[in-house]
């Protein structure tokens, strides 16, 4: 495809819908959140004016392929909210078997009734918040459910009949032990989640956490080859520095942030990638939960090819540079590419430029070079 085609061609692929509100504050977490308000009016307000930002999208969002909403916790929606939010988005929804429609959930809010309108709308794929299943971890990190009740709603999960079930962990929390990963990966081995997030916990400076000036333990490294080792002795495949699946169930959602597709995001706080008049634009909703406005960054070709190089490293397979649009990237950054692959931390594999083992422990590091 020359430019010119891929500039004309290429279409919003996937939906990010954000839902701010959250029955409790988790003291690590900074994404756009609060506690739900009591008054339903607000949230309904908010659902409306989401429905309106859909409908401002006029017919760029007509060939999505996944639909992901996530928060904050949608499932503290109650169930009339519930049918609110999965209406406005019911006209997207593509009835073809790889259509991906995902929902996240939090152990306490996930209810029977609440799954099945989920089916009912063409939700296909659960990611449920775990991030330990160690109890005093959960109160250590502010969570309010235990381990018991986790499994309970991931089995009432797969009892609805959801065959596509992720859940998120986190590792390197304060006094997480070995011995703590492994018992997560015994959970894992019982209740085989087809996905998993398992992120590092990352300091936040909007975090409660980060407002007390909290620092991170120091050993990333130690961790990684715990649950990298064990999850793949359990048959899991890593293809994101930090995902993992069983039977090839990727997030395809996901993919597309890593794989320069666009993607627009509605709902405060959320962020998007789109192309407009032949520019490329990062979005971002700024305001207030009930007054946001969408503001637009316009990607220089510089940063769009330093777009490409950051999120695609961050795959297993890497960046295909034979197509025309990651070739460019890799040419603008080949000098510095090149230093990196001498250094042995990056490859280039059968027209895939990726990380090494080495190079996925300092990505970081290699960017900044890059950059
Ligand atoms: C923002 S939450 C939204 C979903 C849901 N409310 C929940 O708590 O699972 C999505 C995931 O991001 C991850 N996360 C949030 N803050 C993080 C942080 N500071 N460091 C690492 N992972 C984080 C957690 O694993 C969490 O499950
Ligand atoms: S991690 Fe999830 S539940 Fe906790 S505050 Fe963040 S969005 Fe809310």
């Amino acid at each position: 495809m020359t430019k010119k085609q891929e500039l004309k061609n290429r279409n919003i692929k996937s939906l990010y819908v954000h839902i701010p509100y959250c029955e409790h504050i988790c003291f690590y977490c900074d994404f756009a959140k609060t506690i739900k308000p009591k008054s339903k009016e607000n949230v309904i307000e908010y659902l409306n004016n989401l429905e309106n930002e859909l409908i401002s999208y006029e017919n760029r969002l007509d060939n999505l392929e996944t639909i992901y909403i996530g928060g904050g916790t949608p499932s503290c929606l109650d169930e009339e909210e519930t049918i609110l939010l999965l209406k406005s988005l019911s006209k997207y929804v593509k009835n073809n078997k790889d259509f991906e429609f995902s929902i996240e959930l939090n152990p306490e809010s996930v209810s029977e009734t609440k799954l099945k309108i989920y089916k009912e709308y063409k939700i296909n794929r659960i990611s449920m918040g775990i991030q330990t299943f160690n109890n005093d971890l959960l109160k250590k990190i502010g969570r309010i459910h235990d381990k018991d009740l986790a499994v309970e709603k991931f089995n009432l999960i797969r009892t609805i009949g959801f065959d596509n079930i992720s859940i998120d962990l986190m590792y390197n929390l304060f006094n997480q032990t070995k011995e703590n990963i492994i018992e997560d990966l015994e959970y894992i081995k019982q209740l085989k989640p087809d996905h998993i997030s398992w992120y590092s916990l990352i300091m936040k400076d909007n975090s409660i956490w980060g407002k007390k000036n909290l620092k991170k333990p120091e050993n990333d490294e130690f961790f990684d080859v715990i649950v990298n080792e064990g999850l793949k002795k359990l048959g899991y495949k890593r293809y994101e520095i930090s995902n993992y699946c069983l039977n090839n169930k990727i997030s395809k959602h996901n993919l597309s942030y890593w794989d320069n597709s666009l993607f627009a995001g509605v709902g405060f706080g959320a962020s998007g990638f789109e192309l407009i008049n032949k520019k490329y634009y990062l979005t971002i909703n700024e305001g207030t939960i009930l007054n946001y406005q969408k503001k637009f960054e316009e990607l220089s070709i510089e940063d769009y090819y330093f777009q490409i190089i950051m999120m695609g490293l961050r795959l297993v397979d890497g960046i295909n540079i034979s197509l025309e649009k990651n070739k460019d990237a890799y040419l603008f950054y080949k000098e510095k590419i090149e230093i990196n692959i001498k250094k042995g931390f990056l490859l280039l594999e059968n027209n895939y430029l990726k990380c090494n083992d080495k190079g996925f422990d300092i990505l970081n590091d290699i960017l900044v070079d890059i950059l």
